[in-house]
This record gives C-alpha cells, sequence and structure tokens, in this order.
C-alpha cells in the first residue's frame, strides 16, 4: 500500500504482536496500533479498527497464532479453542474470518507437542496473510483486462489496499491498470453508514494519483443512466454456492440498477471468500450493527479540525443498520478470481476449486 510514497500493508506480525492501520481515524489521521492477545484483536475486528474481508482473515489468523503462542503447554488445545471462539463471534459476515482462523488451529493442533503447535499457528498465518497478498495480486492482473485504455468504474464501500493485507479485490484491477498507463476514473459511493467509501477508497485512490469523484450513494443510478459509469466492480464478504454474493449493504441495488442500464457488474474475490459449505445467499448470516453508526456522523470539524461526532436523526428517532446485502447471481457478470474471470453459478465455481 503506498501511503504518500512509503509501501506499507494493512495488518502484520511483529514480535508477537498485531499490527494494523488504524482505520476508523482515516483520511484524517495515519496512526498504527497494536495488539498482544486474541481478546484484543477479536476488540480491533468488531469495532472495526480493521475491516474489510481480507483484512479481517488476516488479522484473525494472526490472533489466533499469538494466542497459540502464549498458550500454555499444559491446556494448549483448549486455550487455541477459547480463541478461536472470541475471534470467531467478532464479526459474522465475512469469510474470510473463518477460513483463517480454521487454518492456523488446524496447523497448531496437528503438531505433535504444543511447542512445534506453536511456531506452525505463526507459520501458517504468515503463509495465509502472503497467499492472500498473491492471491489480490493476480484478481488486478485477472481484472486489469477488462479496463480499456479508458474506463470510468464504480465501486461501492472499500475493497482496496485497507480490505485486504495488501493490493486489494475490487480496487486491485484498477491499480494493475494505472500502472500499466491506462486511464482510470472512479466513482465512488460514499457507503453510508460508515463512509467507507468517502473516507478509505478515495484516499487510497488520492494515494495513488487516480481520478475520483465521491458520490452520494443515492447518485449511483444517475451517472449510470447518464451513460457515465463503464462497468462496476466491487468485494465480496462471502460468495454462495450458486454465485450469490454478501457484500456492503448497497451493493444489491447498484447490481440492479446495472442490469437496468445495461452496464457490466463484477464482483472481485480471492478464494478464502468462497464458502462452499453454503447452497445460496439465503443462508449467509448478515451482520446487524450499532443503531448509532446510522444516527450519528463522525468526521473532521472546519472550525477546531478536531473530531466531531454529530447526530443526524430527531432524539426520539431509531434506526435499523443491516451491514450487508445479498446480490442474487443472476446480476452479476462475472467474479474476478484469481484464477480468472468466471461465470457465478455453481459449475463455474466449482471448477476453481
Ligand atoms: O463492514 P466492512 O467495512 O468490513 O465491509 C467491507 C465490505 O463489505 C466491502 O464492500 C468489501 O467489498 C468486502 S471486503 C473485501
Amino acid at each position: 500500500m503506498n501511503v504518500k510514497g512509503k509501501t506499507y500493508r494493512t495488518v502484520w506480525l511483529e514480535k508477537s504482536r498485531v499490527k494494523m492501520i488504524n482505520q476508523p481515524v482515516l483520511p484524517f489521521k495515519f496512526e498504527i496500533l497494536e495488539f498482544e492477545n486474541a481478546e484484543e484483536v477479536a476488540k480491533a475486528i468488531k469495532e472495526m479498527v480493521v475491516r474489510g474481508a481480507g483484512a479481517i482473515g488476516a488479522t484473525a489468523g494472526y490472533g489466533l497464532a499469538i494466542a497459540a503462542a502464549n498458550a500454555s503447554e499444559k491446556y494448549f488445545a483448549e486455550e487455541i479453542g477459547k480463541a478461536e471462539k472470541i475471534l470467531k463471534a467478532s464479526r459474522p459476515t465475512a469469510y474470510d474470518l473463518f477460513y483463517f482462523t480454521d487454518r492456523v488451529k488446524e496447523a497448531a493442533l496437528s503438531e505433535k507437542n504444543a511447542k512445534k503447535g506453536k511456531e506452525a499457528a505463526i507459520a501458517k498465518a504468515k503463509e495465509l496473510a502472503k497467499k492472500q497478498v498473491e492471491m489480490c495480486e493476480r484478481i488486478g492482473e485477472q481484472g486489469e483486462k477488462l479496463l480499456e485504455r479508458e474506463s470510468r468504474v464504480l465501486t461501492h464501500c472499500n475493497a482496496g489496499w485497507l480490505a485486504f493485507v495488501d493490493w486489494g479485490s475490487a480496487m486491485a484491477p484498477i491499480y494493475k491498470a494505472k500502472r500499466a498507463g491506462k486511464k482510470i476514473f472512479v466513482w465512488v459511493d460514499e457507503t453510508r453508514p460508515r463512509l467507507q467509501g468517502a473516507r478509505l477508497t478515495a484516499w487510497e485512490l488520492a494515494n495513488e494519483k487516480i481520478g475520483h469523484k465521491v458520490i452520494a450513494d443515492n447518485a449511483a443510478g444517475h451517472f449510470m443512466q447518464k451513460g457515465e459509469v463503464d462497468l462496476c466492480i466491487v468485494g465480496a464478504d462471502r460468495v454462495a454456492e450458486n454465485g450469490d454474493v454478501a457484500n456492503k449493504i448497497g451493493t444489491y441495488e447498484k447490481a440492479v440498477l446495472a442490469k437496468e442500464n445495461g452496464i457490466p457488474f463484477y464482483v472481485a474475490a480471492p478464494l478464502s471468500t468462497f464458502d462452499l459449505g453454503i447452497k445460496s445467499g439465503k443462508e449467509i448470516p448478515i451482520e446487524e450493527r450499532s443503531e448509532e453508526e446510522v444516527l450519528f456522523a463522525q468526521g473532521k470539524a472546519e472550525s477546531s479540525g478536531k473530531t466531531e461526532r454529530i447526530r443526524l436523526a430527531a432524539e426520539e428517532s431509531k434506526a435499523a443498520n443491516p451491514a450487508f446485502d445479498i446480490t442474487p447471481a443472476k446480476y452479476i457478470t462475472g467474479i474476478i478470481t484469481p484464477k480468472g474471470i468466471i461465470k457465478a453459478n455453481n459449475n463455474e465455481i466449482k471448477k476453481i476449486f
């Protein structure tokens, strides 16, 4: 990840501590935080210090690995099981969290003794994070083929560097295209209520010097209708066996609008986001977050330069806040995977595994 010319990763392991970019304070402040046990790591995921399916997965993997490293030899399996439970309860929708923790746990427990198990857990968490970076780069190479010398792409939420260890999913093709000398312009849905588009995707694009405009979530249809969007690329939190996709709330309506306007709608996802135990999107658990995220907004006050929280609705008003929605496969033109661009259906998904 390019931050003012310096290279970073979203999350990494350093001396038995999980270090990560503090995402809620972006774009106004760039800060690294560190956590030293699974409880702290789970809290960071829950509070979205780190967010985005891939970044959540890698963070949880590291969290479980440090739990293994710190576990007593006598109660090794029990302590790992406890940390796994806490981490898995942090956020329910993104499948990568389960993918990473299952594999780190398996690595730790399949060794002959705890000492070896600790080393195996750390090695596995690092290996999976490295693999994720490679998968995202492959997604970038595959997806770049979809972009003309000049393309106008619409994206929703943040599926860029910050949503993974590096590169991103939906944004990787854009970063690759920029490096190939293509002229890309990005319409960035602001993505209420937490504004991952306005705060994170726009910040990433500014760092990469890629032309973009942030638009209100309800403006996407207008630009599609006017012929100002060539294609849409979004990320995924979980892909079901039949190609239905869970992604940030609002993705579904963008996909329907894209179909209505004859605009290709692509989803980008690494293999760790596919849940082959789930037949359709109906089975994907949708996280319901605090109503406060809808009723309040947080930003930098122009007058003081300080971060302020402001109420947006009447004191009496309640809010509903589903964090994700399901886009049925029929609205998806293709899924950009590290193994190629596939149709969103059972047959094609089975082929890449
Ligand atoms: O709630 P978040 O910020 O963790 O959700 C992230 C998303 O839904 C993004 O849209 C993204 O596409 C999936 S993460 C690669």
